[in-house]
């Protein structure tokens, strides 16, 4: 059965542009509880541990400089289905080729500084939430 939660950023790019409360708030009212968050930065060091899966891709020096570029939201989101139906609010990776509403098509500018980070699988959510947070059962 899918799992209930799911990890997201806010990544520095929707941070700067101003975009933290326009994304919680599709976010919210889309039917996500919040259950963890804070806002804080990535290191080089840390980023690249965090997309460590992608080291071996031609982006990944670039995506560590840009999610270390400046301050970030982390948090954890409970609603049925989470995994799904957050990478559906989101949209595609390129926000160009994000359907209408998403998030990616509403806030985001290129496929690197694509405002909005989701977990893949219930696996990574757990992951990337204790990355985070101390304990990401107990959330
Ligand atoms: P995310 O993990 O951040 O939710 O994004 P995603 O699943 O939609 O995309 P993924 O393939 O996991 O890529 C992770 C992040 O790397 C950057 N990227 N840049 N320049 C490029 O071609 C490229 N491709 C990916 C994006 O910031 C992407 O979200
Ligand atoms: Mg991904």
């Amino acid at each position: 059965m899918a799992g209930n939660k799911t990890f997201t950023m806010i990544k520095p790019d929707a941070v700067a542009a101003g975009h933290i409360g326009g994304i919680l708030d599709q976010i919210l009212k889309s039917g996500f509880k919040l259950v963890a968050m804070k806002y804080t930065y990535l290191t080089p060091e840390k980023a690249g541990e965090f997309y460590a899966v992608h080291k071996e891709r031609p982006f990944y020096a670039g995506l560590c400089a840009f999610m270390s570029s400046g301050p970030i939201i982390a948090a954890i989101l409970e609603k049925d289905n989470a995994i799904e139906d957050f990478r559906k609010l989101i949209g595609a990776t390129d926000p160009k080729k994000a359907d209408e509403g998403t998030i990616r098509q509403r806030f985001a500018n290129s496929i690197e500084a694509n405002a909005i980070h989701g977990s893949d699988s219930d696996e990574n959510a757990q992951i990337e939430g204790n990355f985070f947070f101390s304990a990401f059962e107990r959330f």
